[in-house]
């Protein structure tokens, strides 16, 4: 169930999105991720850049401008406390309908913000590993791309993580799952939250070898 974490988490972000591009969000919602845009400290989330991803049409592959937002993000400064802070209270001012239909309640904001004040920093470094000059990301997304043999469009990335479940992650070849890059960000958010992966301690292992998980 969690072997794709790192993946299903970006895509469950992107999915979200795609959802809300094809339902429409709430006025309020607009104006408040329109205020987070314009808003001068957000610049820590490149929200321009990410534009061309939310935008682009069902066929075609967000890979690339995935890619171009992971640059942009990964060469300005990191978001402040201050400043993730500001922008989860207007989401969920704006957004209460769209995040409570995924089953938020607006007393819970305080604890988002701490929780995304807390994984922040560990999501960013996952997010902005490289191998060589390549954004890790970027690499295995184009490696799942080649292995489902179609473009990873907003659609259907929403529907493998709907769909996702162990039944299938066999069908994901191992050059995708234990790649460096997997290894790399196995190996982050273990020593930031060890533990947080044990889960898929021995999964890992079986399909990618014992090295896999060890430091
Ligand atoms: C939050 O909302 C306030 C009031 O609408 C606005 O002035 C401010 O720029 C917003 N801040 C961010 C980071 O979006
Ligand atoms: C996407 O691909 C499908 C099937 O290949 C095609 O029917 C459809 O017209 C395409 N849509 C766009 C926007 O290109
Ligand atoms: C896949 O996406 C690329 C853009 O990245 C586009 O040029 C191409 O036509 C798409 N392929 C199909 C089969 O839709
Ligand atoms: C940006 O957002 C912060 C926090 O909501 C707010 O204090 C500040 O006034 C905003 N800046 C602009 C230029 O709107
Ligand atoms: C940001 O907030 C989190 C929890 O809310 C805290 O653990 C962390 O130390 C803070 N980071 C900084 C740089 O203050
Ligand atoms: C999972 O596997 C089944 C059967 O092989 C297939 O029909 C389904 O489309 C697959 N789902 C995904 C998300 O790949
Ligand atoms: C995974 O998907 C299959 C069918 O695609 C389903 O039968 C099974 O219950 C699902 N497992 C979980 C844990 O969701
Ligand atoms: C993974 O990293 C190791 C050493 O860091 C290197 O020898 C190996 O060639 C790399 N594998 C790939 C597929 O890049
Ligand atoms: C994960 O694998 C390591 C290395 O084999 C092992 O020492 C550890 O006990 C495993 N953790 C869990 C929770 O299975």
């Amino acid at each position: 169930m969690t072997r794709m974490l790192i993946l299903a988490a970006l895509a469950a972000a992107l999915g979200v999105s795609a959802q809300s591009t094809t339902t429409g969000l709430s006025s309020e919602c607009t104006s408040a991720l329109a205020q987070i845009a314009l808003n001068s400290s957000s610049a820590c989330l490149s929200p321009s850049s990410l534009i061309p991803i939310l935008t682009s049409s069902s066929n075609t592959s967000i890979v690339d401008s995935v890619d171009s937002w992971l640059t942009n993000v990964c060469g300005v400064a990191a978001c402040t406390n201050d400043t993730l802070s500001a922008i989860v209270t207007n989401v969920t001012a704006g957004c209460g309908t769209e995040l409570s239909a995924l089953g938020f309640s607006s007393t819970d904001t305080a604890t988002l913000i701490s929780t995304v004040q807390e994984f922040y920093p560990t999501v960013r470094q996952v997010v902005c590993l490289k191998d060589g000059n390549t954004n890790c990301v970027t690499e295995t997304l184009t490696n799942l791309q080649d292995a489902v043999g179609s473009n990873l469009t907003l659609t259907n990335i929403a529907g493998l993580v709907a769909s996702g479940n162990d039944t299938n992650d066999t069908s994901i070849p191992s050059s995708v799952t234990c790649s460096n890059c997997t290894k790399a960000a196995y190996n982050t958010v273990n020593t930031d939250f060890p533990g947080l992966l044990d889960s898929e301690n021995s999964t890992l292992q079986d399909q990618c070898g014992s090295s896999f998980t060890g430091q």
